[in-house]
């Protein structure tokens, strides 16, 4: 670990006996921790012993920034703990009375080039909260794009994280998306039913009524989805598909209940932090919803 320089900062790697009265301010704070994501240290000793755990954790990947020529540690910047993969996971927090001047996201480019140079890093990612205006600031100056989205369970609500991210050699994927196929008898009726229940796009239809539709899981171009046709000589698909949200499933339970669906499993929660349910559709498809546990509260 060496020291990094910005213009403004030095960025010095993280001393958990040296930096724990300067940055007590930052990990009491309830504000370091938004929408209730972690809990505030309540003295010093405490901050110094999370800040040790948190570096050994990381295998030692943390700086702390400090404005040039002065000794005070303003906040972290680093890795999250090693899960033994080449993908490791971003962090960053600024103490309170900073915020706004620039300062992390004139650190996160620098560290994060850094870090990508290493051997055993292929890429790094920061899951941020959508609400998170700031961070996701702060990840685009590191040139961290929008990967993917994932749920997060909060004690009293539920959200969506940006999964953002840059790789350390640039290049393409070579699958864009998957698209699953459905043959059935009724394709306007179980598009309907689809949108109804997991709140889908249509991306287009052919024919009048339909004998073909693309629906996906947003608005944009290139988005992964279903893709409806007409059966041939009655031949349906019968095989069940399994979709990922984003809300509470209890939420898109409700909706399948509403449209009058049959529901083959009701919602259970899974010991993997999952909660699920199966409904079937009008022609008998089974629909797997998988989506976030609920708030613990
Ligand atoms: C996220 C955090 C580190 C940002 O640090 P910062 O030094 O204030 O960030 P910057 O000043 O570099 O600004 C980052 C972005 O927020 C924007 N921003 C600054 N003040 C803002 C405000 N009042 N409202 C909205 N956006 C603002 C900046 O314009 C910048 O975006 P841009 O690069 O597109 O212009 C800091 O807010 C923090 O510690 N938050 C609590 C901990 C946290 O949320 N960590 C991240 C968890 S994923």
């Amino acid at each position: 670990m060496q020291t990094l320089t910005t213009a403004r900062l030095d960025l010095v790697p993280l001393d958990p006996d040296r930096d724990a009265a300067s940055l007590h301010a930052m990990l009491a704070d309830p504000e370091t921790y938004p929408y209730g994501s972690g809990d505030p240290t309540s003295d010093v000793a405490e901050t110094r012993a999370r800040l040790a755990e948190e570096l050994t954790a990381c295998g030692g990947w943390t700086w702390v920034l400090r404005l040039r020529s002065q000794a005070e540690a303003l906040g972290t910047i680093g890795l999250f703990s090693d899960q033994g993969t080449s993908i490791r996971g971003l962090t960053w927090a600024l103490r309170g009375d900073h915020w706004g001047r620039g300062l992390m996201g004139e650190a996160a480019p620098v560290v994060v080039d850094h870090l990508l140079a290493q051997p055993g890093i292929d890429g790094v990612e920061a899951w941020i909260d959508t609400r998170n205006i700031r961070s996701l600031g702060v990840a685009r100056r590191a040139r961290l794009d929008e990967r993917a989205r994932l749920p997060r369970v909060y004690a009293d609500h539920t959200a969506q994280q940006v999964v953002m991210a840059r790789a350390s050699e640039a290049g393409e994927q070579d699958v864009l998306a998957v698209r699953t196929s459905l043959a059935v008898l009724d394709v306007p009726e179980t598009c309907r039913r689809l949108v109804q229940v997991l709140g889908l796009t249509v991306a287009f239809q052919l024919g009048e009524p339909a004998t073909f539709a693309r629906l996906g899981v947003g608005p944009w171009s290139g988005s992964p989805g279903i893709d409806i046709s007409a059966a041939v000589e009655g031949l349906t698909d019968t095989g069940a598909l399994t979709v990922e949200i984003g809300i509470a499933t209890d939420i898109v339970h409700q909706r399948a209940v509403d449209a009058g669906l049959e529901i083959v499993s009701s919602p259970v929660d899974q010991p993997w932090h999952r909660r699920e349910f199966v409904f079937a559709l009008p022609e008998g498809q089974q629909i797997h919803v998988v989506g976030p546990a609920r708030p613990p509260g």
